[in-house]
């Protein structure tokens, strides 16, 4: 494989190394190329750019194929449970038995919040937006472990993984049941990690509860299929802040900021709520599809389309047939499933949608499951953030461990050259 690459400018030739990933992708190295050339490249959205070397998720946007740490997403999601595929991300490996005892436990132990965060709460009104206050919650938890994050200290940046992966359900679940003005729910010590999230979520005071295990099996499907996705907005935007050297807790919660925007993590609920005013429409999807197409129209089939996957996103399959699976077993009839899968049939025939290689994405099918289990809309995007979670800690210690430079990018200027007053 060619190890570098030239570049001829004003006559004078320039040379370039080339880096080789072990998916062999193959990039330019530019680091001296402004010292060399003067020269800067521009890339708006870093459509061309990357901006690490990264050895957790992979994918590959052709073939669609998402790995975490190598193992297939399909296996992941299948065979383990959230918290192992937590302890993968983060610390490279699925844990051993005694490393998933001692994991879940330790977790445990750091589930509860303190009881002042009912004060934060309180202060917002019902009508704020979920993942609002969940970014500001969870940025409050500096202030109640102010001891910012001493990555050289093994057992300081264990303890803060564990209070983040901990008490994020917890400050999730009691956003919820603030939203709807239900009592708080506290975690059990006696269930899993997925169970204690629909517990904490669903659980009613007036009467026994116990999740399905439908219920828990597709939540901790879910959390699986949204844990990472290397170098997506939120999660850049995780990498950048950290790389000032700010906390975790403070970098995590940019990253809920950046994923609340609809072209994210935001478009999970932006696709119910299209296919809502579809289906008060009359269902007419030709029109809002002729919508989609409309360079004159802002409205975007939401769901469809993605920055990397320029075939199916492999996530999408798996939850397209989970949404079957779960809307049957609960013996729920959601018009907008049918609505969803007829849109999906003719945008996959539709020769815009073709040529752009639009298909659906991760968010297109996940809020239908999401509703089935009684979610309201506004909460899909912090179920996403549940998920991404360790995905955006795994990412975070990967640039502080190798030591990343702060992020600052460069630009072209072209505004005023110098005027006097
Ligand atoms: C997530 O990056 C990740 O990994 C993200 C994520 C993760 O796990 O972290 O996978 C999660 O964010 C999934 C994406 C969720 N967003 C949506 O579903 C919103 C709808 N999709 C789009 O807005 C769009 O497809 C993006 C934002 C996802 C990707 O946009 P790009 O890569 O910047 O592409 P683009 O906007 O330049 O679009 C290229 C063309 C344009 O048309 P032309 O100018 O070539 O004529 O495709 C068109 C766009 O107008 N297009 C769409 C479209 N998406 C792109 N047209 C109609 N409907 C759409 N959804």
């Amino acid at each position: 494989m060619a190890d570098e690459i030239e570049l001829i400018y004003k006559g004078v030739n320039y040379k370039f190394p080339l880096v080789h990933g072990t998916e062999n992708e193959t990039a330019i190295d530019i680091k001296t190329l402004r010292a060399q050339t003067g020269l800067i490249t521009l890339d708006p959205g870093f459509k061309n750019t990357g901006s690490c070397q990264s050895e957790i998720t992979f994918l590959d946007g052709e073939e669609g194929i998402l790995r975490y740490r190598g193992y297939s997403i399909e296996d992941l999601a299948n065979q383990y449970s959230f918290i192992e595929v937590a302890h993968l991300l983060i610390y490279g490996d699925l844990p051993t038995t005694e490393q998933l005892d001692k994991f879940e436990n330790d977790i445990r132990d750091y589930a509860l919040v303190d009881e002042d965060f009912k004060i934060i709460l309180k202060s917002f009104p019902k009508s704020a937006h979920p993942m609002g206050i969940l970014s500001s919650l969870t940025s409050a938890l500096i202030a109640f472990n102010p001891s910012s994050v001493d990555i050289n200290s093994e057992k300081d940046f264990y303890e803060a993984i564990i209070m983040l992966l901990a008490k994020f359900p917890v400050l999730a679940s009691w956003t919820h049941r603030k939203m709807k003005g239900l009592p708080l729910n506290y975690p059990s010590y006696e269930l899993s990690y997925t169970e204690n999230l629909a517990h904490m979520m669903f659980r009613m005071p007036n009467k026994d509860f116990k999740a399905s295990k439908t219920v828990v099996s597709v939540l901790n499907k879910l959390l699986i299929l949204h844990a990472d996705h290397e170098q997506n907005c939120s999660t850049s935007t995780v990498r950048m802040v950290g790389s000032s050297h700010a906390g975790l807790f403070a970098s995590i919660a940019s990253g809920i900021s950046a994923l609340w925007g609809p072209l994210h993590g935001g478009a999970n609920q932006a696709v119910i709520e299209m296919l809502e005013e579809i289906r008060i429409d009359g269902g007419d999807t030709q029109k809002f599809m002729a919508k989609a197409k409309d360079k004159n129209d802002p409205f975007r089939l939401m769901g469809f389309g993605h920055r990397v996957y320029k075939n199916f996103d492999p996530r999408a399959k798996i939850i397209k047939k989970a949404a079957d699976e779960v809307l049957s077993e609960l013996g729920i009839d959601d018009p907008v499933l049918d609505i969803a899968k007829r849109l999906e049939q003719e945008a996959l025939q539709d020769p815009y949608f073709v040529d752009r290689k639009l298909y659906p994405n991760v968010d297109f099918y996940s809020g239908i499951i999401y509703r089935a289990l009684g979610i309201p809309t506004e909460m899909f995007t912090v179920m996403f953030a549940i998920g991404r979670l360790p995905g955006w800690i795994a990412q975070w210690k990967e640039m502080r461990f190798n030591k990343e430079p702060i992020g600052r990018p460069r630009q072209v200027y072209t505004g005023a050259t110098h005027r006097s007053p």
